[in-house]
């Protein structure tokens, strides 16, 4: 990470920053439309469980790796562990998030578009059919997807390379607790529609026998991607923190929003899906399709529409830069390349990978790897199998490498009402309970048997 990155000041910097990596379309794009795919309850529930019971131990893990060292992914481990071959975990960051930039950048593309849409009354389409053709017939298109992919790739560099992050974080304060009160609000309306009992019972009520090893991985996916975990993104974000801020509570206050948003997320698009009699299986497209028609019945529909999508967009916009930051870190770190060189490799990279992603909706569709195309191929290499390996090798490394009074030091600190216990319970996590997991998903989900 770079020098010019100020140390977050406040605790609530803290809190904002990471709710703020970990806060984007994962949550409000990517959770609702696994959980339809997956089957709903049951999903959500192997969600929770993956957030709560492996997730927030191995935050923490990382978040002891990068204070204690205060440094990015890869010099934190050669720092902790010379010579070893730990560090490849920065290798499978590497990868990892240049992958999720592709894909990430489309969908962040396609809420460019909503703003436009929005303003401009989405053509006077008022049927809740005509929109979702409308969005299909968007995105099998070729050059409109292509060019918002594009144009969110160049506000990003353009914010990255200005090295004004600090200016989006504070802006991200601000539209964070925003976008949560509107999410509240659309919630309010969602629990009014026709179907909102139907809906919800899709979303709560768990179904075990829908549990394939395939939903198992699926929600194993959804959880990592959701808190950033498993590509030293925490690593290096929390490098920043200071030796006061409380790093299991951090961990905690962080899962629990972000959970929170999901959920709310999935309160908004299930009862319409069943109200509106669509498919909960539709896949990426579904959040999309759904959203507008719920704006539609909304009095002052194009107000509320513009200002969703605008906050969705900042709200991507603030987790592209978290992991655009790794691989920017790590070039400037590894290649001595200036800040607006690696930031140049960065975009120039994902802007032709985001390219064929963007395009794998329509004039790409027949480019598929194991029938997934080429969008749908980076979403589950990276968040299905880099981010759980990833996160596998952080919680071995810190459960059984990492000197324990580190670990002792680091969550206990000063005042943060860490008792000895609780230390143990997370560290019996990253021992057994993580890696254990976390394998065994991997033997059923990918059929290794
Ligand atoms: N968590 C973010 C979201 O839900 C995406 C994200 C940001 C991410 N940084 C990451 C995912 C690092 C994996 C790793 O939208």
């Amino acid at each position: 990470m770079t020098e010019k990155r100020a140390q977050f000041t406040t605790r609530l910097g803290v809190i904002a920053t990471t709710v703020g990596s970990a806060v984007g379309l994962g949550n409000i794009w990517r959770f609702p439309f696994e959980a339809g795919v997956h089957g709903g309850g049951a999903f959500l529930l192997i969600d929770l469980f993956f957030i709560f019971i492996i997730g927030v131990p191995v935050v923490c893990a990382e978040f002891i790796i990068g204070r204690h060292t205060g440094l990015n992914v890869r010099g934190a481990f050669r720092a902790l562990a010379p010579g070893k071959p730990w560090g490849i975990v920065g290798y499978l960051g590497l990868l990892a998030s240049i992958l999720i930039l592709s894909f990430y950048s489309v969908v962040a593309g396609w809420t460019l578009e909503y703003i436009y849409q929005s303003l401009t009354g989405f053509g006077g389409i008022s049927s809740v059919d005509g929109l979702h053709d409308r969005f299909d017939g968007f995105a099998t298109s070729d050059w409109r997807p292509l060019m918002w992919t594009l144009i969110f790739l160049a506000l990003n560099y353009i914010v990255l390379s200005r090295g004004v992050q600090k200016g989006i974080e504070k802006m991200s304060n601000i539209m964070m607790p925003l976008l949560f009160v509107i999410l509240v609000v659309f919630c309010i309306n969602s629990l009014r529609m026709p179907a909102a009992g139907e809906g919800l019972t899709f979303l709560f009520k768990p179904d075990f026998s829908k549990v394939t090893p395939s939903v198992m991985l699926g929600a194993m996916g959804q959880a990592f991607f959701s808190l950033s975990l498993g590509l030293g993104c925490l690593i290096t974000y929390s490098s920043y923190f200071k030796k006061d801020t409380p790093l299991l509570k951090t961990a905690g206050i962080m899962a629990s929003l972000d959970t929170l948003v999901a959920i709310l997320a999935g309160v908004i698009i299930f009862p319409a899906v069943f109200t509106f009699g669509m498919e909960p299986a539709a896949g990426p497209k579904l959040v999309f399709e759904i959203l507008p028609s719920i704006f539609m019945h909304l009095p002052g529909s194009m107000l509320w529409s513009t200002l969703f999508f605008i906050l969705l967009f900042l709200a991507s916009l603030s987790s592209t830069i978290s992991m655009s930051e790794i691989t920017i870190a790590y070039m400037t770190d590894e290649f001595g390349y200036s800040r607006r060189k690696a930031t140049i490799c960065n975009t120039a990279v994902a802007m032709v990978l985001g390219a064929v992603c963007a395009l794998s909706f329509g004039a790409l569709s027949g480019w598929t790897v194991c029938g997934l195309t080429v969008f749908n191929l980076f979403d589950y290499l990276s968040s299905n199998i880099l981010l759980p390996v990833g996160g596998m090798i952080i919680s071995i490394f810190v459960g059984w490498v990492l000197d324990k009074s580190i670990v002792r030091r680091e969550l206990i600190g000063k005042d943060s009402g860490v008792r000895p216990w609780m230390v143990t319970v997370v560290v019996a996590c990253l021992r057994y309970v993580a890696p254990a997991c976390i394998g065994l998903v991997f033997i059923y989900g990918l059929g290794i048997f």
